[in-house]
């Protein structure tokens, strides 16, 4: 049965996504109208992967969550499915929040989310209430359970929040399903709960994975944990982080903890944190594991700090990251444009040892949707430069820049000049490996956005841009000479 709320969004859908194409980014998945943040309920399904979002699709602010659907099989072109769920219950009527989903045994599709309910205090503050939910279905419609909500204040540890206790990421171990949680405990800051079930209905409480204790932000969001390469992984999204040098930014962050599953305790015994995406925009990253053992991450490209911020016109806000191939090198999480984007490579312009000293542009090396790698290395043997700087989305007022000092080493992201309506924050700073004088850069843009790839994935960083699309220019500059190979493609992909 689809409720009339949900039915309210269906048709809102069916009335206006049809006029809002021509805006959108290629290959990055938007909400087509209205506003999205969170993925959530990535994972494959019938043989291709679903995804869904925090949704509300009346306007390009936030509001009740709904959950938006689309899906795919590569990655890089994705169908628009009607919107899944809507906040139409009594234990989710402020809000379906974040969660997963999963396949079943018996093929139908499991989501699990957060039911969000606001109950007013005497003082006139509002609360909220916090529970996880099921809703069942076939990749398209989806019914909710009569059991809702299946986990609840009375399942949590000593001390837990039922203010805070949401996000649930859901899998399936053999007979048994699993869920990681975010919680909030009594020092006031983020635990990561596990549960488990043999139905996937009656949950069982299982052990703390990891607890912030006030170190890495203070409340965690939407955690995803999953084995790679021989270590266990956490992701959270932490609210309230202090920056620590540059490794971490303030506000709303990403935090990766790496390490090993203690199989007894089912407590995270950690060997590094490091941040997922050094870039402005990025939180509340979910990952799958595709049919050939990949382990793909996405993530809402975007930050409750910069979502204030967008030019009026824009018929629809929030995008996701371009999935992106996660793996562990030398301890460190690397992460790469998922392989699928290399299928979309269209005419292909390359230039070697080019010597930059000074302001460059190549001919045939511009454009908003497109893959391009530049290698940068010393041109002078006995005196290294001072920077070297890429600039991309450029025309006479515009331009995003990528700026590279071997002395500190580190980059410098700046896009003041992108076309943003507000003053907020346009400026990252992150430290990267400079190994034998050799960086690599990989940019992907997409119209709307830039995503860097530093030294095949050693970091990644995200970064929105408003610039109107004909600014496309690319330049190059150094202080001192350098040596740049540079690889560019056009992405040529067909809106679906
Ligand atoms: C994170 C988050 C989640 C919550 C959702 C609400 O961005 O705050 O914790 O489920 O957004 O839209």
């Amino acid at each position: 049965m689809i409720s009339k709320m949900l039915q309210k969004a269906r048709d809102f859908e069916k009335q206006y996504l049809p006029y809002t194409q021509p805006d959108q980014p290629r290959f990055h998945v938007t909400g087509g109208i209205g506003w999205i943040n969170d993925p959530n309920g990535f994972a494959p399904y019938k043989g291709e992967y679903h995804l869904f979002f925090q949704y509300h699709p009346y306007d390009t602010k936030w509001g009740p969550m709904h959950w938006g659907h689309v899906k795919t099989r590569d990655f890089i072109h994705w169908e628009r499915l009607p919107a899944a769920l809507a906040p139409d219950s009594e234990y989710d009527r402020n809000g379906c929040f974040s969660g997963g989903a999963v396949e079943l045994p018996d093929g139908r599709h499991l989501l699990m989310y957060t039911g969000v309910r606001c109950a007013r205090r005497r003082n006139g503050k509002i609360d909220e209430y916090q529970t996880q939910c099921l809703a069942i279905g076939d990749g398209v419609d989806y019914e909710k359970l009569p059991c809702n909500p299946v986990i609840d204040a009375s399942q949590l540890p000593e001390g837990g929040s039922v203010h805070d206790f949401r996000d649930p990421k859901i899998w399936r171990d053999g007979d048994s399903f699993y869920a990681v949680i975010g919680n909030r405990c009594a020092d006031g800051s983020g635990t990561i709960l596990l549960y488990r079930s043999e139905d996937a209905q009656h949950w069982e409480f299982v052990s703390v994975v990891a607890a912030c204790h006030n170190q890495y932000g203070r409340m965690w969001e939407c955690p995803d944990l999953f084995p790679l390469d021989g270590k266990d992984v956490l992701f959270v999204s932490p609210q309230e982080m202090t920056a620590i040098g540059l490794e971490f930014h303030p506000g709303n962050a990403n935090v990766c903890l790496i390490g090993q599953l203690d199989r007894k305790t089912h407590h995270l015994i950690r060997d590094r944190v490091q941040a997922i995406d050094y870039g402005l925009d990025f939180y509340a990253p979910q990952t799958l594991l595709t049919e050939d053992g990949r382990r793909v991450m996405i993530a809402w490209m975007q930050n409750w700090e910069t979502s204030s911020c967008k030019p009026q016109e824009m018929p629809f806000f929030g995008q996701m990251t371009l999935p992106r191939e996660l793996s562990i090198r030398n301890g460190r999480l690397y992460q790469n444009p998922v392989r699928e984007l290399e299928a979309c490579r269209g005419v292909k312009i390359d230039y070697h040892n080019v010597l930059i000293n000074g302001e460059t542009s190549l001919r045939g090396i511009n454009g908003r949707c497109l893959d391009m790698t530049v290698t940068v290395r010393p041109g002078n043997e006995s005196s290294m430069y001072k920077w070297f700087r890429l600039y991309v989305a450029r025309d006479g007022e515009h331009f995003t820049m990528i700026r590279f000092k071997p002395e500190t080493s580190t980059i410098k992201v700046d896009r003041t000049h992108s076309g943003f309506p507000h003053d907020i924050v346009n400026v990252r700073e992150f430290p990267v490996s400079f190994n034998g004088g050799v960086l690599k850069l990989r940019v992907v843009m997409d119209r709307y956005s830039l995503e860097l790839f530093v030294n095949d994935g050693e970091q990644a960083a995200s970064f929105v841009l408003y610039t109107p699309a004909e600014a496309a220019a690319v330049s190059f500059s150094s202080d001192g000479s350098v040596l740049v190979d540079v690889e560019k493609y056009d992405l040529e992909i067909e809106k679906a």
